[in-house]
């Protein structure tokens, strides 16, 4: 299928992500011209229809929209400093992993060259980019998000703007690292004590992602008392969960197996009840875990 009407990208960084990015991008029908430190890493993407740009500038001149994604912001601005001003009045489209003051302080670096930026994080593996489930988020200028929006829906089917502040992509992508580690170091812990009794974690997943499916609708309401903070106890409150992570414990230790996990949770629910929530619900444990232990 042709795609005469694609529009020109630079892509700088080919580690696997940026790869990853620039391959979905040139199979696509984007003209893609790209840019690596270590040369040899774009061979594969010129075998498939890349340009190889001899310089950053080169490269920074050759498209309207440049997308950045390298190991972190200290090396994007050792390789975008090295194009002069090449790069205003372009857009750039930066993917590499920071924080939200690092994105914010490389908004204003853009500012004070002229040129259009947005702040991006990919929360997708690089052989996941380009599907329909990918999830990527944008924040900083919705003129640039408007603009690009046919080209960064080909990096990700479950693209997000989050608005015009340069930092929430990175505060979003930050927050559901925790999110991803809070859910593995359940599973860890649940895979360890249903291993005990010889059901392996392959056994048990199903069962698990089955129970998570069954109470979304209470993760809406925890989010919603949240908001309102307020946590009326309408089902079961603070002190009864305390009891059941003391049976998870013992359960734990009865069969020789780590308990840091669960001493964790109990520490937290100790403190929601410390600063007297032991009669509300379960979501005021989060009244604990938004203040400094
Ligand atoms: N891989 C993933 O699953 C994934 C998922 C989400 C987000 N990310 C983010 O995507 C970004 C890139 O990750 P990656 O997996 O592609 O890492 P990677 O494979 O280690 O690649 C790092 C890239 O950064 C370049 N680089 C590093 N320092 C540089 C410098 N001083 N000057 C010029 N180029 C420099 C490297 O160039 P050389 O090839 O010359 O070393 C390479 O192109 C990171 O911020 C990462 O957090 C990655």
């Amino acid at each position: 299928m042709a795609h005469d009407d694609r529009s020109p990208v630079t892509v700088i960084g080919l580690g696997l992500m940026g790869s990853a990015l620039a391959r979905v991008l040139v199979k696509n029908g984007h003209p893609t011209t790209v840019w690596n430190r270590t040369a040899g890493k774009a061979d594969e993407l010129v075998s498939l229809g890349a340009t190889r740009a001899a310089t950053v500038r080169d490269a920074v001149a050759a498209s309207p929209t440049v997308i950045v994604c390298v190991t972190d912001y200290p090396a994007a601005y050792e390789v975008l400093e090295s194009c002069g001003d090449a790069l205003s009045g372009r857009h750039l489209v930066h993917l590499s992993t920071g924080t939200p003051e690092q994105a914010r302080e490389a908004a204003a670096w853009a500012a004070e060259r002229g040129v259009h930026y947005l702040d991006g994080a990919v929360m997708a593996t690089p052989s996941g980019v380009g599907g329909s489930e990918a999830v990527l988020f944008y924040s900083g200028s919705e003129a640039v998000f408007a603009a690009e929006r046919e080209m960064l829906n080909v990096l990700g089917g479950a693209t997000s703007y989050l608005g015009a502040d340069h930092g929430m992509a990175s505060l979003y992508d930050s927050s559901l690292l925790g999110v991803e580690w809070g859910v593995l170091s359940g599973y860890f812990h649940a895979f360890s004590l249903v291993g005990t009794e010889g059901s392996k974690a392959s056994t048990f997943l199903p069962v698990a992602i089955q129970f998570l499916r069954s109470i979304e609708a209470v993760f809406h309401e925890v989010a919603r008392q949240v908001d309102e903070g307020r946590y009326p106890s309408d089902e079961e409150t603070l002190e009864i969960h305390l009891n059941a992570m003391d049976r998870l414990i013992e359960t734990s230790r009865a069969r020789g197996i780590g308990v840091d996990v669960p001493e964790f949770f109990k520490s937290i629910i100790t403190r929601a009840v410390a600063l007297g929530h032991g009669a509300d619900g379960l979501p005021s444990a989060f009244e604990a875990v938004k203040r400094p232990a």
